[in-house]
């Protein structure tokens, strides 16, 4: 990472911490590597960014239903997905730092007693790579001993597949369906890095989408659009995410074709989501071990088959990231006094900002404004998640605004309440986030106004 990118990186982590977006975990006892907490902002962002993605994916359309598995499966589970014996990154000690790398970031890592080399280069002494299982294991029932072992899941995509019945059955969906959801997955990662990008405890959004094998690959490319439109629509433009065919070998073997969008962290250009075309892989494994059907009759044609199954699987903290890094920006502007200044602003997209609307009575010594912005916080409250403030300076109080990536504040003042130019009684100041400028605009109209430039 060059210099730049990592004073703009430290920036985001420090505004995250400074402003309640994201915590280290359990900070005051020293904290917990690669776990994460999100605070007030944080967890608005996340949710928004959630809601949008269950609003895109399973209520605007009818092939896709939802569902909401257990973290805690059968082990039997992870044996038959191959998860017990595979999921694994061959890793590497160092004898003489005691550190534990991934052989594939070894160029990439410095290491830990000198920084200023690489942990491939420097003198310490390597052990050769070994696997390492990034599954926590975990025990059901009061015995720690094997037969009541199980695991935290890695990926939320095995509850789909294994209730892919029951889901067929109870939703009476005809191929070509999805299956979607949104939940933690853990893996003990052997170096978190970059902030949530890589951690140990997060969230994904998947959708196992199942169809005739004859679909398999164009609904690949159709996702592949689909999910490109996604990101654009919370704010990130096309052309920052880079969309890299993974070739042949390096793909998972069960895959007949996957594409990785990546994003161009500060750090890199990483990976965000991958649309993978699975294959029949899952059900047939857990047909097989389980010995339950999971294979589909097509009416139509009579024939019998295990459905072809094409997953678009996003990582919420990722994409969280991502929206940060995106609307991140400070820039110089000229205060009303002609002074210049620095402004820390993120440009969220107002779909997915934490508070879309901030409210002001002018003065907070003065009752009639008081209880006037008080009125048009009860009014916008139910609409959207709001933030009043009376606190210091107009102008300090849009900054605060700023640095949360707040898209809209309303100022009541003098002319609200008719004490001065008495034909803009029941009007308020809007002012605009990103330009900047500021309007008069009849409360009337404030709420329909807001409601289109925010959905
Ligand atoms: N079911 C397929 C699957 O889990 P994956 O590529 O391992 O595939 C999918 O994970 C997405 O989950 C990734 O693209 C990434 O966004 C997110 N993800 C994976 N590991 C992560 C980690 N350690 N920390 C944060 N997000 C992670």
């Amino acid at each position: 990472m060059n210099k730049n990118h990592e004073t703009r990186m430290e920036k985001i982590v420090s505004l995250c911490k400074r402003r309640g977006f994201i915590f280290p975990s359990s900070e005051i006892y020293g904290g917990l590597n690669g776990v994460w907490d999100y605070g007030p902002m944080g967890v608005e962002l996340k949710k928004n960014l959630k809601d949008f993605w269950w609003r895109r994916i399973v209520r605007e359309r009818d092939d896709i239903v939802g569902m909401d598995g257990a973290i805690l499966m059968n082990r039997a589970v992870w044996q038959a997905s191959g998860h017990e014996t595979t999921f694994s990154d061959p890793m590497i000690d160092c004898k003489t730092c005691q550190g534990r790398f991934r052989v594939d970031q070894i160029h990439a890592l410095p290491c830990p007693q000198k920084p200023s080399k690489m942990v491939a280069s420097c003198e310490g002494e390597k052990t050769e790579p070994r696997d390492f299982n990034l599954m926590f294991s975990t025990h059901v029932g009061p015995m720690a001993d094997e037969a009541n072992k199980t695991y935290l899941r890695p990926e939320t995509a095995q509850a789909i597949f294994v209730q892919f019945r029951n889901v067929l059955e109870t939703s009476r969906q005809k191929l070509p369906f999805g299956i979607a959801q949104i939940g933690k997955a853990f893996r003990n990662e052997i170096n978190p890095r970059n902030f949530i990008f890589r951690s140990r405890e997060f969230e994904q959004m998947e959708v196992e989408y199942f169809c005739h094998p004859r679909e398999g690959f164009s609904l690949l490319d159709t996702w592949l659009e689909e999910r490109l439109r996604f990101y654009e629509d919370i704010g990130i433009p096309r052309s920052k995410i880079h969309v890299h065919d993974i070739p042949d070998g390096e793909r998972a073997f069960y895959s007949l074709k996957t594409y990785d969008l990546e994003y161009e962290f500060p750090f890199g250009t990483q990976e965000l989501e991958g649309i993978a075309y699975r294959s029949d892989y899952d059900l047939t494994e857990h047909m097989t071990k389980s010995g339950k059907p999971l294979d589909y009759f097509e009416e139509t044609t009579k024939e019998k088959f295990i459905p072809h199954v094409i997953e678009p699987s996003a990582g919420a903290d990722r994409t969280v990231l991502a929206l940060l890094c995106e609307a991140f920006e400070e820039e110089e502007i000229f205060s009303e006094q002609g002074e210049r200044e620095e402004r820390l602003v993120l440009r969220f997209h107002p779909r997915i900002a934490p508070i879309k609307v901030g409210i002001f009575p002018l003065l907070k010594n003065k009752p009639a404004l008081v209880q006037k912005a008080h009125e048009v916080k009860q009014m916008l409250r139910p609409h959207f998640s709001v933030f009043y403030d009376e606190a210091g300076a107009i102008g300090r109080r849009y900054r605060r605004q700023d640095e949360i990536g707040t898209p809209f504040c309303v100022t009541i003042d003098f002319e609200t309440i008719g004490e001065s130019s008495p034909h803009l009684q029941e009007t308020v100041t809007l002012r605009e986030r990103d330009s900047m400028k500021q309007r008069r605009l009849p409360l009337q109209e404030l709420l329909s106004y807001l409601q289109e430039q925010i959905f």
